[in-house]
């Protein structure tokens, strides 16, 4: 088959990704087996081509679609979404055939919450594991709260902690861009970010102004679990997993949420393997 475009080149961080959400989907599938009536569904928010090449390797690796429609026991329904239509594309022929499989070409964010997630219903005995992997600030907080709210839905999240530190959390609050800020505001559902983003110290600073901290990682990820928990409403999150590029810095923190304490039980086992 020929290949129409460049596929992303991954790195580890990545390929260790692809692992953990491998594990969970098959621990997932089978926790539902005997549930009979029960329909169970995986949601790729952001699910590229289902092929990357490796910059460990330099080889073809299989994405996190192609990976879930191998998944045993399977899931009942498929909904893959990118914003790029050369890789919808491919990502049709990966999946000829296969009537179990919806693929959206346009912006995750806007599908999710006019069209898929208000129809993955608890009391319609539907549930879904959604992986949302943006590469940045590109999902919005709304589709994170219904999947929370839904009562349905497990989630693997990309938290995209260097666009972050990059366009919105400057040591300089008042110099970032107005389309860092929106970016932000959008991603969190609010500016309370602000509040775990900077601490202010009340003594000032040489010239008497408040003197504005930028806090650490570690604050920004724990208001944003936080927040997952009781805004969202999700029963459970995980400590969130840092993924570290060669150069050992944090590219991403792996977040999961879910509503049941076997999930947690199940994580927690695959991610010790990672910490
Ligand atoms: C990190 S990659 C996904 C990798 C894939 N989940 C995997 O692990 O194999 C992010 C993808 O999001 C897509 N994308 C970027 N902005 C988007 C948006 N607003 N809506 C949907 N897809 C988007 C990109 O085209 C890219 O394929």
């Amino acid at each position: 088959m020929p290949i129409p475009f460049k596929f992303d080149e991954v790195g580890i961080w990545s390929e260790l990704k692809l692992e953990i959400v491998e594990k969970y989907g098959s621990a997932y599938t089978a926790a539902f087996a005997n549930q009979r009536g029960l329909k169970k569904f995986y949601i790729d928010a952001f699910s590229g081509a289902g092929v990357h090449i490796s910059k460990r390797s330099g080889g073809q690796i299989e994405g996190s679609p192609a990976r879930a429609l191998k998944t045993s026991p399977p899931f009942d329904g498929f909904f893959f979404i990118d914003m790029d239509a050369q890789k919808t594309a491919y990502l049709r022929t990966l999946c000829a055939g296969r009537s179990d499989v919806h693929i959206e070409t346009g912006d995750a964010s806007k599908y999710l919450i006019q069209t898929l997630l208000p129809t993955i219903k608890y009391e319609d005995y539907k549930r879904a594991l959604c992986l949302f992997d943006p590469y940045g600030l590109h999902l919005e907080w709304r589709a994170m709260e219904m999947a929370g709210q839904s009562r349905a839905i497990d989630m693997f999240l990309n938290f995209p902690v260097m666009d972050m530190n990059r366009n919105a959390i400057w040591h300089n609050p008042s110099a970032v861009p107005k389309d860092g800020i929106d970016r932000m505001n959008s991603f969190w559902g609010d500016d309370s970010w602000r509040e775990a983003a900077y601490t202010e110290h009340a003594q000032g600073n040489l010239f008497g102004a408040p003197d504005i901290v930028k806090q650490g990682n570690d604050a920004i990820v724990g208001a944003f679990r936080d927040r997952l928990r009781k805004v969202a409403g999700f029963q459970f999150v995980a400590e969130p997993l840092p993924m570290r590029n060669s150069t050992n810095a944090v590219v991403y923190y792996l977040f999961f949420a879910s509503q049941k304490p076997v999930a947690q039980k199940i994580i927690d086992t695959i991610l010790k393997k990672y910490r």
